[in-house]
């Protein structure tokens, strides 16, 4: 199955002169999606995570079922201000500002083995930050994956963990 037939490029969104990659469809089609959380799981089993962490929001839907398909538990790194409880944040740099991620701070054990999903790794600060945020608070980050990889914008540069992705623009 090409689960390239699943994504849909939408031109001029969210502005002029973007090509948006929509995992829509792919979410929406039952085997392509089981196809997809099933490769992502024999992926990322060799790295033996004790815990998968999704990124706010899109890389929830990818994060929850690869958790429940590797028999791990699943933790979230969330935006500012939507977590309760004790909490460790990060602030990174944006093009323009900056943005803050935050997880619980006892969300991980010392030197629990997670892995950090995405749905889309674009520059990488998004990825970036949530590593460096899980390091914080003890986890030892095997590896970073995402469904899709925009590689003409070159955010593997910025990771310092492998990097997994099932599909590749550029
Ligand atoms: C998108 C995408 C990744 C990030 C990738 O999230 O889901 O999380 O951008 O970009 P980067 O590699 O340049 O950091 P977005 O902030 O649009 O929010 P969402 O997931 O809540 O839709
Ligand atoms: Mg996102």
């Amino acid at each position: 199955m090409d689960l390239k037939n699943h994504i849909r490029g939408i031109a001029d969104f969210p502005k002029p002169g973007i090509l948006f990659y929509d995992i829509s469809p792919l979410l929406a089609h039952a085997e392509a999606w089981k196809e997809a959380v099933d490769q992502l799981a024999e992926a990322l089993r060799p790295h033996k995570p004790d815990l998968v962490v999704g990124i706010e929001s899109r890389g929830f839907l990818i994060a929850a079922p690869l958790a429940l398909a590797l028999g791990t538990g699943f933790i979230m790194v969330r935006k500012h201000g939507k977590l309760p409880g004790d909490k460790v944040a990060h602030s990174y740099d944006l093009e323009y500002g900056t943005d803050t991620i935050e997880v619980q701070a006892d969300a991980v054990k010392p030197g629990q083995r997670v892995v950090v999903l995405d749905d889309l790794l674009a520059t990488g600060g998004t990825m970036a930050a949530a590593i460096s945020l899980l390091r914080r608070v003890g986890a030892d980050v095997r590896a970073a994956a995402f469904l899709v990889e925009l590689t003409f914008l070159n955010g593997r540069d910025k990771l310092d963990v492998p990097s997994v992705s099932l599909l590749s623009y550029d």
